[in-house]
């Protein structure tokens, strides 16, 4: 939530931050702004809307200055106006603020100000507290006055400030939210995510909690919160910008879709050895590790939630350790039953989501081992994690979640079976036969794009609707309910999953002429009692789209259109039946004009409760 960039070099800093933020815009984007150093006086310039609104307001203005620092915003605090947009200024204007998180004790620190300052504010924000309360404290040294204001400030930050009185500097502070260094060859960066750096560098130093940083044309020192030098090694990113970029497509999120057998290929191979054991490199799991465990929890939000319920399927079925799904939010408060033979895990594409993270810490806290499946590397989740499963996404940038879907979902089966063979719950055989299954997806996904646009097609049909229904049975409930989150997040269609088992226990009464259900039946299993329900459905007058594999051919004498999967084994069906469900979404929120790598009211990382 909310991105932040600062820049200190020989460049043009105006423009250095603008294309920054460009990068930033996935994480908030209804205000944005930035504040510039111009020869010893701070110039700020914000608006509410995108950043290209930004870019119309200073347009053909030119500022001399080599140091600044910008923002754009996803709203907590102070609905999105320019006034409320950041950066924000103390009352004098030398000190200018940005800040990605939440000031917890912000009306105190109002209140403090007001009574012992008698400062007045501007903004209804929180983060106008922090440029405040460090201009009471700046007495010509910006180090100390951060530090000062730091005693006070409760709560979840990532700051960038600049002094109009030391255009030599700029500082930054992070706790408990991102904040990336970028090293460059003619002056150094803050962000809160890699994509802002790549243009200029892939040098970067990953800043730790409770660390500000003092930052110069020439030098990045990094201190901890006792004011001691830190060191660091540079971390060098391994994509560059292109990875970030889309290439051609017409948004990320179709990019992303289309990079799905490479992400699940590179998360296979990363893991399997040339034996197809798993490995499990830099984790230390061993048989005397899983004998203590005698509950797993699987936490997470959202898109990964979805995720986690393939975990529970993947670790109950293989290794037959029972395993409990929860969303973040409902764990944290519900005073779930931890203890050291607890193994909690976090699943998480940014290794950011608050909701998460704080599950993790209760967790940690109550004595559980904390394995993450996460996809940015370095994020709060892995540093808090004992152990971190990457998945091998790449940079997910579209808001809707699809590639670090499907590779969470590996990561969940290689966990399975990882935990199998350790156990010896299941055959050498079945194992190996898991395994080769896994290891076609890739080539079947590949397979699977061929049909999108036969799925264009069926959106251009249907994009016009005002409600859907997503069901299926077995894994299909699970990819029923990413299916039916996908539509919604971007085309803002009213969609609703069930289990297909349930529909008679209620919803089957909204079943009328014409209603719209996507009905999936990838299960050999469970296809037989599908093809009843969509009997049912049908019989009350629905549209169905249904979903099989390409030899389950009878699904045609039911459905009114119907998309194949490639053949598979049930177990892996979920990483395939997701894909027709992104690419359904995506056309219908095109066919209806939505902003599809920016949907109103969302952002990428959710750093907030
Ligand atoms: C939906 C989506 C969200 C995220 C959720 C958790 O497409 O992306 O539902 O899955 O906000 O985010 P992470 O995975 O970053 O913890």
């Amino acid at each position: 939530m909310c991105g932040i960039v600062g820049y200190i070099g020989d460049g043009n800093a105006k423009e250095i931050i603008v294309r920054g933020l460009e990068k930033l815009e996935y994480r908030g984007y209804d205000s944005s702004g930035i504040a510039l150093n111009c020869g010893g006086s701070i110039d700020v310039r914000k608006c509410k809307g995108r950043i290209a609104d930004l870019e119309k307001l200073i347009n053909g203005e030119v500022f001399d200055s080599h140091v600044g620092i910008g923002h754009t915003r996803w709203a907590t605090h102070g609905a999105p106006s320019d006034v409320n947009s950041h950066p924000h200024c103390n009352i004098k204007g030398n000190i200018a603020v940005v800040h990605n998180g939440i000031i917890e004790n912000y009306v105190e620190l109002r209140k403090w100000l007001k009574d012992n300052y008698n400062t007045t504010f501007k903004s209804e924000t929180d983060t106008e507290v922090i440029a405040q309360l460090i201009g009471v404290y700046y007495s010509g040294n910006l180090m100390d006055a951060v530090y000062k204001a730091q005693e006070k400030m409760k709560g979840a930050y990532a700051i960038g400030v600049i002094a109009a009185e030391e255009p030599e500097i700029m500082v930054a502070v992070r706790k408990n939210t991102p904040l990336v260094v970028g090293l460059g060859k003619d002056g150094n960066f803050i962000a809160s995510d890699i994509p802002a750096l790549l243009k200029h560098t892939r040098d970067v130093y990953l800043i730790e909690n409770d660390e500000t940083v003092l930052l110069t044309r020439d030098n990045v020192t990094i201190y901890n919160s006792a004011r001691e030098e830190v060191g660091r090694e540079v971390y060098r990113v391994e994509w560059d910008e292109a990875a970030a970029e889309k290439e051609g497509y017409d948004h990320f999120m179709l990019k992303e879709i289309h990079e799905q057998p490479k992400g699940v290929l590179e998360t296979l191979m990363r893991r399997l050895d040339e034996n197809d054991n798993i490995r499990l490199d830099g984790i230390s799991f061993t048989k005397e590790d899983l004998e203590k465990i005698n509950r797993v929890y699987i936490v997470a939000c959202g898109t990964a939630y979805h995720a986690s319920l393939v975990g529970k399927y993947a670790i109950e079925k293989f290794a037959k350790i029972p395993v409990e799904v929860d969303v973040a939010s409902e764990f944290r408060y519900r005073d779930p039953l931890i203890d050291e033979k607890t193994l909690f895990i976090a699943v998480s594409q940014s290794g950011e989501t608050l909701d998460t993270l704080e599950a993790l810490r209760e967790a940690k806290k109550k004595g559980a081992r904390i394995l993450s499946v996460v996809n940015v590397v370095g994020s709060s989740v892995t540093r808090e994690s004992d152990d971190v499963f990457y998945t091998w996404a790449g940079p997910e940038i579209a808001v809707a979640s699809t590639k670090a879907y499907t590779t969470q979902l590996i990561c969940m089966y290689l966990i399975g079976l990882y935990m199998a063979a350790l156990k010896e719950s299941i055959t050498e055989e079945y194992y190996s036969y898991i395994i080769s299954e896994l290891k076609k997806l890739p080539e079947k996904l590949e397979k699977l794009l061929e049909s999108e646009p036969q799925i264009e097609e069926i959106a251009k049909k249907q994009y016009k609707r005002d409600s859907v229904f997503f069901i299926g049975r077995g894994t299909d409930v699970g990819i029923s309910y990413e299916g039916s989150l996908k539509l919604k997040e971007i085309s803002y269609i009213n969609s609703f999953a069930i289990a297909a088992g349930e529909l008679k226990h209620g919803t089957i009464a909204l079943m009328e002429d014409d209603t719209l259900v996507v009905a999936l039946a990838t299960q050999d299993k469970l296809y037989e009692k599908m093809l009843s329900n969509i009997q049912e459905i049908k019989a009350r007058g629905a549209y169905v789209i249904g979903m099989a594999k390409e030899s389950n051919k009878r699904i045609e004498e039911q459905a009114n259109d119907v998309i194949y999967i490639p053949d598979c084994a049930d177990e892996v069906s979920t990483v395939l039946a997701v894909v027709p469900l992104q690419i359904l979404a995506y056309y219908v929120a095109k066919f209806r004009g939505c902003d599809i790598d920016k949907p109103k009211n969302l952002a990428k990382s959710v750093t907030v409760e």
